[in-house]
């Protein structure tokens, strides 16, 4: 029997979203109780370099690596990004010092929302190329080579075309954001 879509798209969703606004608050809880809000600091750089480190994908993409394939990478940038963005909501915490940072903070919300949601229609245009794949391996491509052909397709789909003016701008402001506080900090810390 299928899914009704609900489950099968919006769940998932949900489920993710719900999941890093959870463990955000179970480690902020804890790290107050035992009196460890200090680690929050060191999880903001920490948290920057693991989103920072899951772009070895856009590497991958502009062909600027050869290992791996774009599949896994796209993966690794979707769960690095996310565990990388529960680091820098904890090292935000629930104090409210400065409007920038908390602009920044709202940016990477809508990011990983819209990241999300892209996972979720990248699946559901990978879904619609099955058709096509069959017939590039029925032309003579090896499957590995229709699915590196495809993978990128599915990126280039109408609905993929119209994610991406939300998911990239958005990633462009939170980083003009975080760059902003990071120079601020430098400047007043003696
Ligand atoms: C801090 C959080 C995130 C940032 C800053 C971010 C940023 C980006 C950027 C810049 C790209 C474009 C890659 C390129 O064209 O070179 C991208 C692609 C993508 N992201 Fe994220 N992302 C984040 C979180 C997520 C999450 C949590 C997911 C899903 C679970 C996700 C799913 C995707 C998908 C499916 C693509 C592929 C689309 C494409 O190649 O155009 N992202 N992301």
């Amino acid at each position: 029997m299928k899914k009704p879509l609900l489950f099968k798209y919006v769940f998932p969703f949900v489920q993710w979203y719900a999941l890093m606004v959870f463990l955000t608050l179970v480690i902020d809880y804890f790290l107050h109780r035992y009196q460890l809000v200090y680690v929050g600091r060191y999880l903001g750089p920490l948290g920057t370099v693991v989103i920072l480190l899951s772009f070895i994908y856009s590497l991958k993409k502009r062909k600027l690596i050869e290992s791996s394939s774009p599949k896994k990478l796209l993966l690794l940038h979707e769960y690095l990004s996310w565990i990388g963005s529960i680091m820098i909501l904890v090292h935000a915490g629930i104090h409210f010092n400065a409007l920038l940072p908390w602009l920044g903070i709202i940016m990477l919300l809508v990011v990983v929302a819209s990241g999300l949601v892209g996972k979720y229609l990248l699946k559901k245009s990978n879904e619609s190329l099955k058709d096509r794949k069959l017939a590039l391996v029925s032309t003579g491509l090896s499957a590995e080579e229709a699915d590196k052909k495809l993978f990128f397709d599915s990126i280039t789909v109408d609905l993929m075309k119209s994610w991406r003016v939300v998911h990239l701008p958005m990633t462009f402001l939170f980083g003009v954001l975080s760059l902003m506080h990071i120079i601020t900090i430098i400047m007043f810390s003696k």
